[in-house]
């Protein structure tokens, strides 16, 4: 585990060193202008290249994308069936651009029911892309923060079954190292787009303290400009991280 932000303070850069998303709004980008939903979540796509591009050039280290929750295979079948050809088709289409820009991706979340070719695919993207370090890329896919918090107990459980008899051992860094992203430090900055101001069952654990930005832009109108706005608010915000503000700058 990297750092948890409530066993010890972070350094803070203006810049976030981890960025987390919600990519929301596809559907209503899609419904304003008659179209079918499903052409929101295409148009989505090139917005993610943007803010990927975007978020390497001013030298942001994470960049985690919430793509799939745990709690969307309730949507219609159609549209379930065609965000999994959509993913498909991304990671075939451009995981040669990331491997020449120096992003490394992984993929996070339960990928046990997504259809072979698919897990197939994620698995070589990750192995075609590990060497890089430019910019860590990670997609949430069937992802669910409750699910992770589980997986880690049971994966903490599995490799210290000493710890079932014995559970007041148990401490938060113990469980954060068995998070799906525990290669990564916690966000500092979360952005979700479309409007809504909820988390959705995204990460979490790893928001405790992260910074929240909620813009009222549909996720296919997102780029530079707006994670710039988004960077900007951050640069204002005093991470006190449970101290006073005297603290924070230095006073006392
Ligand atoms: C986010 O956009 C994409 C996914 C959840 C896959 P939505 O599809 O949720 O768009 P809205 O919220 O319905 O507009
Ligand atoms: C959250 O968006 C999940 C993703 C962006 C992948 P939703 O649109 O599914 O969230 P709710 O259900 O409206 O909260
Ligand atoms: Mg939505």
């Amino acid at each position: 585990m990297l750092s948890s932000s409530t066993l010890s303070i972070p350094a803070c850069t203006d810049v976030p060193r981890h960025l987390a998303v919600i990519m929301d709004g596809n559907g209503r980008w899609a419904t304003k202008r008659f179209l079918p939903r499903t052409a929101g979540h295409v148009r989505g796509v090139q917005a993610v290249r943007r803010v990927v591009e975007a978020c390497g050039k001013r030298g942001v280290e994470y960049l985690t994308l919430f793509a799939f929750s745990s709690e969307n295979w309730r949507r219609p079948k159609e549209e379930v069936s065609l965000l999994m050809r959509l993913f498909i088709q991304t990671l075939e289409k451009e995981v040669g651009k990331l491997e020449q820009q120096g992003v490394r991706l992984r993929v996070v979340g339960d990928l046990e029911p997504f259809e072979p070719k698919l897990r197939d695919l994620i698995r070589l993207a990750e192995q075609r892309t590990e060497h890089n370090s430019a910019l860590n890329l990670t997609i949430a896919a069937n992802y669910g923060g409750r699910w992770d918090i589980l997986q880690a107990m049971r994966r903490l459980l599995e490799s210290r079954p000493d710890l079932a008899g014995t559970p007041q051992a148990i401490d938060e860094a113990m469980l954060a190292d068995h998070l799906s992203m525990a290669y990564a430090p916690e966000p500092d900055l979360f952005i979700r787009t479309g409007g809504e101001q909820r988390i959705s069952n995204f990460l979490v654990w790893q928001l405790a303290y992260t910074e929240l930005y909620f813009s009222q832009d549909y996720w296919p109108d997102f780029g530079a400009k707006e994670i710039d706005a988004a960077f900007e608010w951050y640069k204002t915000r005093e991470r006190r991280f449970g101290r006073t503000s005297a603290q924070v700058s230095g006073v006392v």
